[in-house]
């Protein structure tokens, strides 16, 4: 199974105004480095050499500015346009010409986290098709996607819970095989608006062919003052592998 890369970096970055309003979340600094050079090394870092990024149309001539062809990370970038913040699920569906019927590993550009992804994407490479994601305990569920876990399989994702039923947040990260473009073509905008990757998930629930693994290391998205702060600690203390 041959594997691309996607990191999704669209979005407004509301939540991080006035930091964010003449640049993109993304080419924020965590540590030495703008935000979006961790994801890019996660994937480059499991042998992944073809990445796509997704930004709105505002902020890619910084991004292809920074970022340039890939040489300097090893990799060949392609760039897509987000016309509008429709949504993780959007953004991803702008991936579909770009992954040519192979498989993706996706990863939110906020998301920031200590662990090698090798042994996560062997495991999905093992499992042959469907998607696979990546949880992790949070002392704060309802600021994500949260599993139901049922005798040790995910039964059900809910989005922002305002109960949630555990407290195993999902990650942003994500594999999924081709299938995954023909759900998000069946997907219908959510109460906020966005065609929401919790939809995606439940239909690989639905369909019997998600599997997870609990991620290893310390993880952080990076949308708030509050998890800014902490990844630009963290990355520092315990720089990621
Ligand atoms: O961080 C993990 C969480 O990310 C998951 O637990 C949630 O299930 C998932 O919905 C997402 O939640 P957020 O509300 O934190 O997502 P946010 O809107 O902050 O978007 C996260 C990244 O996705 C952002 O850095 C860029 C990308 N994105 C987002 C939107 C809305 C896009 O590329 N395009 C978009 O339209």
């Amino acid at each position: 199974m041959s594997l691309r890369g996607v990191v999704l970096a669209g979005g407004t970055g509301s939540r991080l105004r006035p930091l964010t309003k003449v640049t993109n979340k993304h080419l924020l600094p965590i540590g030495h480095k703008p935000m979006i050079y961790y994801p890019i090394e996660k994937l480059t870092g499991i042998g992944i050499e073809e990445v796509l990024i997704v930004t709105g149309v505002e902020h890619m001539g910084d991004v292809v500015g920074l970022l340039g062809s890939g040489r300097e990370f090893h990799c060949r970038f392609t760039y897509k346009v987000q016309d509008e913040a429709g949504g993780i699920a959007q953004a991803l569906g702008l991936a579909e010409n770009f992954a040519n019927g192979d498989s993706v590993a996706v990863i939110l550009g906020d998301n920031v986290f200590q662990a090698d992804l090798a042994a996560y994407a062997g495991r999905f490479v093992e499992q042959g098709r469907g998607a696979r994601l990546l949880l992790k305990r949070v002392p704060d569920p309802e600021r994500f996607g949260v599993a139901e876990i049922r005798d040790g399989r995910v039964v059900g994702i809910e989005e922002k819970p305002k109960a949630p039923k555990s407290n195993h947040a999902i990650i942003g990260v994500y594999f999924y095989d081709s299938a995954v473009f023909d759900i998000i073509r069946t997907l219908k905008p959510s109460a906020r608006g966005e065609l929401e990757i919790t939809d995606v998930n439940n239909a690989y629930v639905r369909s019997g062919q998600l599997g997870y693994d609990v991620l290893e290391g310390w993880w952080t998205d990076a949308g708030t003052f509050e998890s800014l702060a902490k990844a630009n600690d963290l990355v520092q203390k315990e720089p990621p592998k």
